[in-house]
């Protein structure tokens, strides 16, 4: 590991079990990255907790009127603090807004996405609720680079995961959560090598 450590910012909504999986890969040495800044729309969710509790500055963004996106103000603040804290690689770990100019253009082709679905099939909101009533054979999770579109951008890896006979939506999600959990981390450490 001669790089320094890529430096990461983390957006997120929600529990932060993607967010936790990145901590663990670099606390095990697979991932050589650091965390400087984690945000959220929520200021609420449990992922500004638990980077709290790792000692890692975690901010609510300010409340936002629209629901699928940022205030341009607010975006473009995210985007400042962003780069203040030096940040390289901006990764959405189930952060539930669309991403818009203001962090596309300070951060161009550097913000990754996971998503729980084998893109481009099911978009969108509750990606494996779709594949379970879809009742397709396959289902999985998709790494990729985040453009102005609803999950459209450069796939950069994926895993597959197998819809079985008792699953509920519930359980089919969980089984796509441990591959997340496994594909970001190693998805970002392939990004680092390749710097
Ligand atoms: C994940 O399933 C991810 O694919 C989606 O949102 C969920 C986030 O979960 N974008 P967590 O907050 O990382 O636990």
């Amino acid at each position: 590991m001669s790089n320094p450590p890529l430096r990461l910012g983390v957006l997120g909504s929600g529990k932060g079990s993607n967010f936790e999986a990145i901590v663990r890969a670099i606390r095990s040495n697979s991932l050589n990255a650091t965390i400087h800044l984690v945000l959220s729309d929520n200021p609420a969710a449990r992922i500004l907790e638990v980077a709290r509790s790792l000692g890692i500055p975690a901010e609510a963004l300010p409340p936002s009127n629209f629901r699928t996106k940022l205030e341009p103000e607010i975006e473009t603040a995210a985007a400042t603090r962003l780069a203040a804290a030096g940040v390289e690689l901006v990764v959405l770990a189930g952060y539930m807004r669309l991403i818009k100019a203001p962090l596309l253009n300070r951060f161009p082709g550097r913000i990754v996405n996971i998503h729980p679905s084998l893109l481009p099939s099911f978009p969108g909101l509750e990606a494996w609720k779709q594949a379970w009533n879809a009742k397709v054979p396959t289902t999985g999770c998709t790494v990729h680079w985040v453009d102005a579109g609803m999950d459209t951008g450069k796939i950069i890896a994926q895993a597959t995961v197998p819809v079985l006979e008792s699953d509920t939506p519930e359980t089919l999600h969980a089984r796509i959560q441990t591959a997340e959990h496994q594909l970001y981390p190693e998805a970002i450490a392939k990004i680092e090598a390749a710097r």
